[in-house]
């Protein structure tokens, strides 16, 4: 087992990433000493892994939801908070939530705002929240047909990214997962760009030690960013790079794409932009299309899809005003936030694969 200490002002905590974790995970609640623990389960995993549920779970309570982008909702959310009230949870408890990033938004949402805040402990289960989303402190729901419009910061109090639950995963899953790695290369190291354009193929077939090595780096570079910025005030925001427009892709229900892909759609776009500008040369737009390309093939909008990815970036949270700021790469393995988009030129950016 490897561990990350993530740093942070006024709290630390580990993030720790090996195969099989459940005794580390019983040793560490049982010495946190939490007045009460409940565990909330995505359904797919009590499923899939009910036997290792009962020796993690124990005589805890459980409350289960379901997985799925669509189920990032207010109804869920509250759901979950009548439960724990029904569980009698109280500040001193603890709520361990097993799941992809949209049960680890959800869950750690509701401990944020139960009782003004109690402990959440991660458990990802997906390759995309144990890359990503487990990490960091950003909790959020989808409202109002905006995504991650509703949401808190709020820390873990300990990760457990245990690899053994990637290998039920569904290849698009697996996608959706490589397309938030690739971002960090992109977005802070050029050697990880290089490391991942010799390693893809391994890679896509989750070849153990290649897996294990990318998901240890993403979360060390997850670690180091979170720990400079934890509320994004500045340096955070880089970890936005594809999401202002993959948000958008990702609420197009007919293209059926995953976050994480939609975020691989999202950099190929938002590097248009960039070269357009003359940010980056034709070479590095081709390489970010090649590696992008591995994990999400783009099709044509329709002028309606290029409408609602419009109206979606109105929304993002990056934007002060009227104006539309994005994250832009500007050399190999480094972006910048760069203000006053204007949306002829996202229109142009959809051009490419026309
Ligand atoms: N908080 C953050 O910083 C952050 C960062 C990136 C993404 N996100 C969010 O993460 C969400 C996407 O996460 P996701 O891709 O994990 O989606 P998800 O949680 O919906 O999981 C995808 C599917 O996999 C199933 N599943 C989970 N673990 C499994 C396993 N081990 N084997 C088989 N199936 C399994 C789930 O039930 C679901 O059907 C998005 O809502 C996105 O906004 C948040």
């Amino acid at each position: 087992m490897r561990k990350i200490e993530l740093k942070l002002i006024g709290k630390h905590y580990e993030i720790s990433i090996g195969d099989k974790l459940t005794r580390q995970i019983n040793n560490f609640i049982e010495a946190k000493n939490y007045s009460k623990v409940v565990f909330l389960l995505d359904v797919n995993i009590l499923s899939l892994y009910g036997k290792r549920m009962q020796y993690l779970v124990k005589d805890h309570e459980i409350i289960t939801v379901p997985g799925g982008e669509e189920n990032k909702t207010l109804e869920q959310l509250s759901y979950v908070l009548n439960q724990m009230v029904e569980k009698k949870l109280d500040r001193n408890s603890a709520l361990v939530v097993i799941g992809g990033g949209v049960i680890g938004d959800l869950g750690a949402l509701a401990a944020s705002i139960y009782m003004r805040g109690i402990s959440v402990i991660q458990i990802p289960t997906t390759l995309l929240s144990q890359v990503d989303s487990s990490v960091g402190g950003k909790t959020a729901i989808n409202f109002g047909g905006i995504k991650n419009i509703i949401g808190t910061f709020h820390q873990p109090d300990a990760v457990f990214v245990d690899t053994s639950f990637l290998k039920t995963l569904t290849k698009q899953d697996i996608l959706s997962g490589i397309g938030e790695i690739i971002k960090y290369g992109f977005i802070m190291d050029e050697s990880f760009i290089d490391y991942l354009k010799g390693h893809m193929d391994t890679l896509l077939q989750m070849e153990p030690t290649v897996l294990e090595h990318v998901i240890y780096e993403s979360i060390r570079y997850k670690a180091l960013v979170v720990s400079a910025d934890e509320t994004e005030s500045d340096y955070r925001k880089i970890l936005n790079f594809g999401h202002t427009i993959g948000h958008g892709i990702e609420l197009l229900e007919d293209m059926g794409l995953s976050h994480g892909q939609a975020v691989a759609a999202g950099m190929i776009y938002e590097s248009i932009i960039a070269y357009d500008r003359s940010l980056i040369d034709k070479e590095y737009l081709g390489e970010i299309t090649d590696l992008c390309g591995k994990v999400v093939t783009l099709k044509a909008f329709t002028d309606n899809e290029k409408e609602n990815i419009l109206q979606s970036l109105s929304h993002d949270k990056k934007n002060e005003g009227d104006s539309i700021n994005m994250v832009l790469p500007v050399a190999r393995g480094q972006v910048k936030v760069i203000d006053r988009i204007n949306k002829e030129e996202i229109y142009d950016s959809f051009r490419s694969v026309l």
